[in-house]
């Protein structure tokens, strides 16, 4: 399988994988499982959540990671504070990078944005070079704005 049909049945699955009557933890959980699972490139797969001043670790599956992150920092905070997807084909050359796993090599990070609200940020590591493109940013961008319509956040964020 191409990793184009794993996305493709990735959110085929999201319905049966994501209940809006969930909490919103349980959702995030299983969709970060879901997503290490599925793409065996894929060395960690999670969330860091936004409390209104900083980032902090959420659901992930894979190993312990740094438990908070400014949003001056690191390719998780450019990509909450500018709202935008970034791919890192290299994160060694990503200025500012915060290597929780010196083994990883490419990275990409989508925010999550419900109605202008930040909401956190969905972060995914490779041990593998550029293992990241425009097929991942499109694709995961998809399911990102399913799993915000349909899931339910709290007022706190
Ligand atoms: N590399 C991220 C930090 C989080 S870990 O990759 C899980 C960053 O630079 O923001």
């Amino acid at each position: 399988m191409t990793k184009k049909d794993i996305y493709k049945q990735l959110i085929n699955d999201l319905p049966h994988i994501i209940d809006g009557k969930n909490h919103y933890l349980t959702s995030l959980a299983n969709l970060s499982a879901e997503l290490k699972l599925r793409f065996s490139s894929f060395s960690w797969a999670g969330f860091y959540l936004y409390d209104g001043d900083k980032l902090f670790l959420g659901p992930f599956q894979g190993k312990p990671a740094c438990e908070i992150i400014t949003l001056d920092r690191g390719v998780c905070g450019k990509s909450a504070r500018e709202q935008i997807t970034i791919v890192v084909p290299d994160v060694h050359k990503f200025p500012g990078h915060i290597a929780c796993d010196g083994g990883s090599n490419s990275e990409i990070v989508l925010p999550l944005v419900k109605q202008g609200r930040l909401l956190g940020v969905l972060d995914i590591d490779s041990y593998e070079h550029a293992n990241f493109d425009d097929v991942d940013k499109v694709l995961l961008e998809r399911v990102v704005r399913y799993f915000i319509e349909v899931v339910t956040f709290p007022d706190f964020f």
